[in-house]
């Protein structure tokens, strides 16, 4: 049966040129997007929508937009959120590796894979990038889980096979052949999307880069993600495991895992030639505020790297990330920008949340927006969602400021559901 949501349609048609840019998106008051079969039919005037023998929720006046994308985190890290103390090394060492050798045990990760997209659909994101852990069955129980909710996911096993405890370590075949094994199971399997994922430099023998390098090149569909210049002790110890190279980039532009699939989490500290790099390979670099500030990694340069022509994402980066919300994420971005005497207008922060992490993702087509022919995965957002917000609101008159508002306060409080291919599914 079809179904219509009303209420206040906001959709992005492109990346807002600045703060007032309302030609960027299509803001209609009292508009109705129309489902049928988890995809949207149109997204229109609600009086100019037929609804015979269409089932009609009235979401007014709250906000209706494309569903969330979160680009990169880590779904074995749920417990090691608001670890206390230390910077990314240390961090990896005394708290994450420990919580991601439990995925060992497909049990604990069929149990926390439950959590994880109940966490997601709780702060509406639809769509997560994730690493899952080295063991191939982390994988499998996050596309399992992903797929039972119809849920676009993207993710993969980590691949790591040194610098870390025993119970974590893979080796060049073991990475290439469950890799391999999971592609074939998952990758473009309902709405699920692959994504070869070399942990980052420190953890990977160069035979195993030499590994991820084939497993780009035999899968061109697939996605890649790693890790890139997030802390300064980090980047020394990459270039004393790598010293042939000329910086932390040319590791992985040597080895071929650069190009419009690559997602480069964090690329804080980066060189001229760095950027070029990047730029020239059309790759995207992963802002990922909350993490950043909270491990004290540095401030990602949102400006240089998009005057650099550098695609851009955002994302939570869970567990090294604070917040599961994009909402809160996007409040920790305007700080890190706020910091460096830059920008982040409310317009640019809902389209990179939205149509620009699609755009860097390369499914605009299917996700990110609301046109015609988009799956139907929708955010429904109440900025007045508690009293403060409520009285913040009073004095709200324009719809950037709005999204403002539940920029700097909302959470997933805000989110007053989240439809995923159609389907009410906040927890
Ligand atoms: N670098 C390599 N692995 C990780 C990780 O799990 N989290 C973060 N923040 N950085 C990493
Ligand atoms: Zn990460």
């Amino acid at each position: 049966m079809k179904k219509i949501l009303r209420g206040r349609v906001v959709s992005f048609i492109s990346e807002p040129a600045n703060a007032d840019d309302l030609s960027a998106v299509t803001y209609i008051e009292d508009g109705g997007i129309l489902i049928e079969g988890g995809a949207i039919l149109a997204a229109a005037e609600f009086s100019d929508l037929d609804t015979t023998g269409t089932e009609v929720i009235d979401h007014r006046p709250n906000l209706l937009m494309a569903g969330f994308i979160d680009t990169h985190n880590h779904f074995p890290q749920m417990q090691v959120v608001g670890s206390y103390g230390a910077q990314l090394l240390d961090w990896l060492n005394n708290y994450t590796f420990p919580a991601e050798t439990k995925f060992v045990d497909p049990e604990h990760a069929e149990r926390i894979a439950v959590k994880y997209f109940d966490e997601m659909l709780r702060n509406g994101t639809t769509t997560p990038v994730a690493f899952c852990s080295v063991h191939k069955a982390s994988a499998e129980a996050y596309f399992a889980e992903a797929e039972r909710r119809n849920i676009r996911a993207l993710g993969g096993k980590v691949l790591m096979d040194r610098n870390a405890p025993e119970g974590l370590l893979d080796t060049p075949q073991s990475a290439y052949d469950d890799t391999n094994e999971l592609i074939a199971e998952w990758h473009s399997r309902g709405r699920g999307l692959y994504v070869i994922s070399p942990r980052f430099a420190i953890t990977s023998t160069p035979e195993q880069l030499e590994m991820a390098q084939a497993l780009v090149a035999e899968n061109p569909t697939c996605y890649m993600q790693t890790h890139l210049s997030e802390n300064h002790d980090e980047i020394a110890y990459t270039m004393s495991l790598y010293p042939e190279h000329p910086d932390y980039l040319g590791i992985y532009e040597h080895y071929g895992l650069l190009g419009p699939r690559a997602l480069l989490g964090h690329s804080i500290h980066l060189s001229h030639r760095e950027r070029s790099v990047l730029a020239d390979t059309d790759s995207v670099a992963v802002f990922c505020p909350t993490s950043n500030l909270f491990i004290g990694s540095g401030l990602f340069n949102e400006e240089r790297i998009r005057k650099d022509g550098i695609r851009i994402a955002v994302a939570t980066d869970i567990g090294g990330g604070t917040s599961y919300s994009m909402l809160r994420t996007m409040d920790e971005a305007y700080k890190v920008c706020q910091l460096q005497n830059q920008n982040l207008p409310p317009l640019y922060a809902f389209y990179l949340m939205t149509l620009g992490n699609a755009k860097a993702l390369g499914l605009e087509s299917d996700i990110g927006n609301l046109d015609a022919g988009s799956e139907a995965d929708i955010v429904v957002l109440d900025a007045s969602a508690t009293p403060a917000m409520a009285l913040r609101m009073e004095t709200v008159t324009t719809l950037p400021e709005e999204l403002f508002v539940l920029q700097t306060l909302g959470d997933d409080r805000s989110i007053v559901e989240t439809y995923v291919a159609g389907v009410a599914a906040k927890p």
